[in-house]
């Protein structure tokens, strides 16, 4: 199903309230949770593992996106779906064995994405487009919310849509870091299936009314 979804990221929450950000999302318009798993060595930051993975699980009633932007995502990848997680994406950056870990992810009956980084080029998936479930797109260097768009997504955006239909791929194609309601829609013609959104989110006075306005 293509359609404009809308995923906040959990890394933007209070983490002194994450129950309670957690059950803004339920009641909002969001589609999905988006969440940021960082080790401190695949990018400069280290955000949380497991036990809030496991809080997510227990309040959150939508789809859950988990992002590893870790080093061998593989080693981890099974405990995550364990943990309840719908889709699994691994940095095309991190994975030695990229087929392997696509396909190890949908044998565990999870979604399976690709995630490439800013510098990283669309036609590296020329080869596993058909296997995913979803591209990640990265539009800022991951490692921290709040950083400003690279407007070359864009072009990247593009290249990915014309990757898909050439290869009669199902694939949805998500972006993150630095959307806000400048650039939603924008992101949306351009062929962005679903919008990742941290601090447009919950910096905003007021988030579900922001979750919607991203949808326009
Ligand atoms: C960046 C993370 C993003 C981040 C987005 O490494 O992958 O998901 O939380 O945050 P904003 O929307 O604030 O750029
Ligand atoms: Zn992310």
């Amino acid at each position: 199903m293509k359609t404009k979804l809308i995923a906040p990221s959990v890394l933007a929450a209070d983490f002194g309230n994450l129950q309670r950000d957690i059950e803004m999302i339920n009641q909002s318009a969001a589609d999905w949770f988006h969440v940021d798993v960082m080790d401190g060595r695949f990018v400069p930051n280290i955000s949380f593992g497991f036990p809030v993975m496991k809080t997510i699980h227990q309040h959150a009633k939508k789809f859950i996106d988990v992002h590893l932007m870790i080093v061998e995502p593989e080693k981890y990848v099974e405990e995550f779906i364990n943990y309840g997680a719908d889709l699994v994406s691994v940095h095309y950056e991190a994975c030695t064995h990229l087929h392997r870990t696509i396909n190890f992810i949908q044998d565990k009956g999870a979604k399976a994405g690709v995630v490439l980084n800013p510098s990283t080029p669309v036609w590296v998936l020329e080869d596993i487009i058909t296997e995913v479930d979803l591209v990640l797109l990265m539009s800022v260097n991951p490692g921290f919310g709040g950083q400003k768009f690279i407007e070359n997504t864009y072009k990247k955006i593009r290249e990915t849509k014309e990757l898909i239909l050439e290869n009669n791929s199902t694939a949805l194609i998500e972006i993150d870091g630095g959307v806000n309601t400048e650039n939603a829609a924008k992101l949306f013609d351009a062929g962005a299936d679903v919008l990742v959104a941290g601090n447009a989110v919950f910096a905003s006075e007021n988030p579900e009314r922001t979750i919607e306005l991203l949808k326009v």
